[in-house]
């Protein structure tokens, strides 16, 4: 069993007196915490919180270039990131991010030792008409590279109409994605890589809905957006994949 992992994505939020929401986490000895704060945070963060990782939200699929305003791999590992999220739904829909554009970026990733948290979800109009696991078998075979290191990658299984919104999935609407989910990667890099690959769920996580996403069969943590921008939100949720 991998261990848990429960990722805060803070997107465009976050300025220096923010730091203060992370220093003050539960930081349980069995669950990984990752924050994900603004770039212009990553270094600041590292300094300021133990016991807490820090990751990006991006990274260029280049090492280096004339590419303005873009981040790569290495300068993010080099500002103090472990982790980076690749394929938001907001990547994939404000600045037009193929699959064959996130393959290129986990590889980047890679590369430079990050670990690579790639975001995959339907939209609702596929929701609606029973795409789902279609969509996600696609989203993986073309996202990802021919192989995969299991404690490199990171999948977040995050439905596109549930991010920001107060929707989630029932239960057994999860639990039949992150099976699927499993059973490609098992295909695709063998049983034992797939079981080491940690699948979170993302999308509307609250205090609330914590605990019951966390009891659903292979799901191993969460991809948290607005719910962790305050220790208030964010603590519970900690504590309850601790005890999940
Ligand atoms: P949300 O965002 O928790 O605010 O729905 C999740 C995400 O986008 O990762």
């Amino acid at each position: 069993m991998p261990r848990k992992l429960v990722a805060g994505n803070w997107k465009m939020h976050g300025l220096s007196g923010d730091l203060a929401e992370a220093s003050v986490l539960p930081a349980p000895p069995d669950v990984d915490i990752l924050l994900c704060p603004p770039a212009t945070l990553i270094t600041r963060m590292v300094q300021a919180v133990e016991g807490i990782m820090v990751g990006a939200q991006d990274c260029h699929p280049s090492a280096k270039g004339a590419h303005t305003g873009d981040l790569s791999a290495a300068m993010l590992h080099d500002a103090g990131a472990s982790y980076v999220i690749l394929g938001h739904s907001e990547r994939r829909t404000d600045h037009g991010e193929t699959d064959a554009l996130v393959r290129a970026k986990t590889e980047a990733a890679w590369s430079e030792n990050l670990i690579a948290i790639v975001c995959i979800g339907e939209t609702e109009a596929q929701y609606k008409t029973g795409g789902t696991l279609d969509v996600l078998r696609g989203q993986l075979a073309r996202s990802l590279p021919d192989s995969a290191p299991a404690e490199r990658l990171v999948i977040a299984y995050e439905p596109v109409w549930a991010i920001g919104t107060g929707l989630v999935p029932t239960a057994a609407e999860i639990a039949a994605a992150h099976q699927e989910i499993r059973t490609w990667l098992a295909n695709s890099f063998g049983t034992e890589t797939a079981e080491g690959i940690r699948l979170l769920y993302g999308g509307s996580v609250k205090p609330s809905n914590a605990a019951g996403i966390f009891a659903v069969p292979n799901v191993d943590g969460a991809l948290v957006g607005g719910a962790s921008l305050t220790a208030a939100d964010f603590g519970p949720i900690i504590k309850a994949l601790a005890v999940a």
